[in-house]
This record gives structure tokens, C-alpha cells and sequence, in this order.
């Protein structure tokens, strides 16, 4: 990986995944062991889009392995506010850093930011494209807790927009998981993502009732409606609070079930949830630093 972009999770093979998360595992053990592994090291920060745990946790995963991070700051406080394009802006930061970290809203511009630099870019979300460092997260927390072996997980909420859903998707059929989709008709997963599963052999089933497959579930990573990318507020609206879960309705799941998300929630996990064994998404935001600290380490 050292000196690669990684702008999307159809890069990983199985092999490049089970050595991040190794490490990932070996770094969360003796985090001192790697306090000098990226010594001299600075990352770019490059947020177009708000984030508070996949900004502080690069920044907290660079000073930990003994580097620094620099912030663009937002889009506000920077010259992208002048009109600054894309192009312009990572060609300067080049100059600045060892690596760059890139969130945006538009969808491929990781791909783009990518084709005007020498130094990695990391994509951080796109859009509804892809966000590959918190599908390592994700197949962390999931390897942690229940296992790659017969692994069944569910996907529940907006799988259209949900760029951590496109990205985990891809990754799951790469670790031979049974894949169960669970949304409105309206919010199911775009039809090209649809065909890359099909395409690798993805087992793949679809549902809008998420009672229909709760009990057979090893793991449930349910996720917020993505307010921000739908064209039409009214359509919003129509989803918005329809698919939520609670300690009731976990009663009827396995009582091994994982419940992950990749935060921030809104309403769609009920506090009382998360006095239950099932919930793992704080543990989840947490494993971000060991696995970027992995990723890091690789790359630079
Ligand atoms: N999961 C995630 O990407 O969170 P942030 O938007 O806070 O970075």
C-alpha cells in the first residue's frame, strides 16, 4: 500500500484487509510499540463536508505513530470559499504534506484529487460514492465480535446515499459474508452497486421489513437517512423515522447480534438500545484510530 491512493474499499483484496486489520489488532495491544513508526510524518486534512470522527481520528492515528496533521480548516475559512478549484487546492497541499485526507461532496472526487498529485490521497467520503478507512473499521468491529466464518449481516436504512454502505458492501463479499439489504424500495442499494455484487458473486438477498430477517442476523449495521443528499426535502420526509430500532425489537434477535453503526445516528437506533449487549457502534468509532494508525503506517 505504501505510496497508493486508496479512494475506494474495490481496491482491498481479502489479503490487504486481513493485514490491516492484523495490525490494526497488534497496534490496539502496544500502541507504544509504533510511537516513532511515522516520526516527521504530516498529513492533510482536507474536510469540504463536516466529519468529527473520521477528522479526529486520523488526526489522533498520525500523532500517535509520532507525525502531525494540518488542517485545511472548512470550507469557510479556506480559499475554497474564493473559488478555488479542487485541482488547485490539493496541487498546493502536495507541497505541504506526506499524505491527504479528502472529504467532499461530490461524488469521484477522490478519483480526481488523486490524478493531480504524487502523494497519497486517502479518500475519506465522496459523496454518496465510497468511504473505504471506515469499511476497515467496520470488518474490524465485525471480525472482533463475531467473526468472518458463516458471517450473515444485515444492512438497514438508506442504502442509496449511504456511502459506508457501498463501501462495506464490496469488502463483505470479498470476506464471503451473506449479505441481507433492508430499506424502502425508494432507498435501495443503486443498481450499480447492485451489479459489482452480482458481478463478484456476492450473496446477496433484499428485504423491506427488517423482521423478516432479524433472527438469522450475526450482525445489524443500521444507518442514518442521508438528509443532506436527497434532491427533494418532501422525499426525505416520506423515509425519514421509518426505519428505527429498539430494545424491543431486539428481543427477537440473536443474543449474540452485534449492532453497529457508523455514526453520527439521528433516531434511527433508540437510546435504549444502547444499555443492551447488542450495541458496538461507540466500540466501532473507537476502533477507528488502531485502523487508521495501521493504514497510516502502510502508507507512509
Ligand atoms: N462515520 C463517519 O464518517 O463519521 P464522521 O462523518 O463524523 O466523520
Amino acid at each position: 500500500m505504501r505510496h497508493e491512493h486508496l479512494i475506494s474499499a474495490k481496491q482491498l483484496s481479502r489479503e490487504d484487509i486481513e493485514t490491516v486489520l492484523d495490525r490494526a489488532a497488534e497496534i490496539a495491544a502496544d500502541p507504544e510499540a509504533v510511537a516513532e513508526a511515522c516520526d516527521g510524518s504530516l498529513l492533510a486534512l482536507c474536510f469540504f463536508e463536516p466529519s468529527t470522527r473520521t477528522k479526529m481520528s486520523f488526526e489522533t492515528a498520525i500523532t500517535r505513530l509520532g507525525g502531525d496533521a494540518t488542517d485545511m480548516g472548512g470550507v469557510e475559512s479556506s480559499s475554497v470559499k474564493k473559488g478555488e478549484s479542487l485541482a488547485d487546492t490539493v496541487r498546493v497541499i502536495e507541497g505541504y504534506a506526506d499524505a491527504i485526507v479528502l472529504r467532499h461532496p461530490s461524488e469521484g472526487a477522490a478519483k480526481l484529487a488523486s490524478q493531480f498529485v504524487d502523494v497519497p490521497v486517502i479518500n475519506a467520503g465522496d459523496g454518496a460514492g465510497q468511504h473505504p478507512t471506515q469499511t476497515l473499521l467496520d470488518l474490524y468491529t465485525i471480525r472482533e465480535n463475531a467473526g468472518f466464518d458463516d458471517l450473515s449481516v444485515g444492512i438497514m436504512g438508506d442504502l442509496k446515499y449511504g456511502r459506508t454502505v457501498h463501501s462495506l458492501a464490496h469488502a463483505l463479499t470479498n470476506v464471503d459474508a451473506n449479505q441481507h439489504f433492508i430499506s424502502p424500495e425508494s432507498l435501495r442499494l443503486p443498481r450499480s452497486v447492485r451489479y459489482d455484487l452480482h458481478e463478484a458473486g456476492a450473496n446477496v438477498h433484499e428485504y423491506t421489513e427488517i423482521d423478516d430477517v432479524l433472527g438469522a442476523l450475526d450482525v445489524l449495521y443500521v444507518t442514518r437517512i442521508q438528509r443532506e443528499r436527497f434532491p427533494d426535502e418532501n422525499e426525505y420526509r416520506q423515509v425519514a423515522g421509518e426505519y428505527r430500532i429498539d430494545a424491543e425489537l431486539l428481543e427477537s434477535a440473536d443474543d449474540e447480534l452485534t449492532v453497529m453503526h457508523p455514526l453520527p445516528r439521528v433516531d434511527e437506533i433508540a437510546a435504549d438500545v444502547d444499555e443492551t449487549n447488542h450495541a458496538t457502534y461507540f466500540e466501532q468509532a473507537h476502533n477507528g484510530v488502531p485502523v487508521r494508525m495501521a493504514l497510516l503506517e502502510a502508507m507512509l
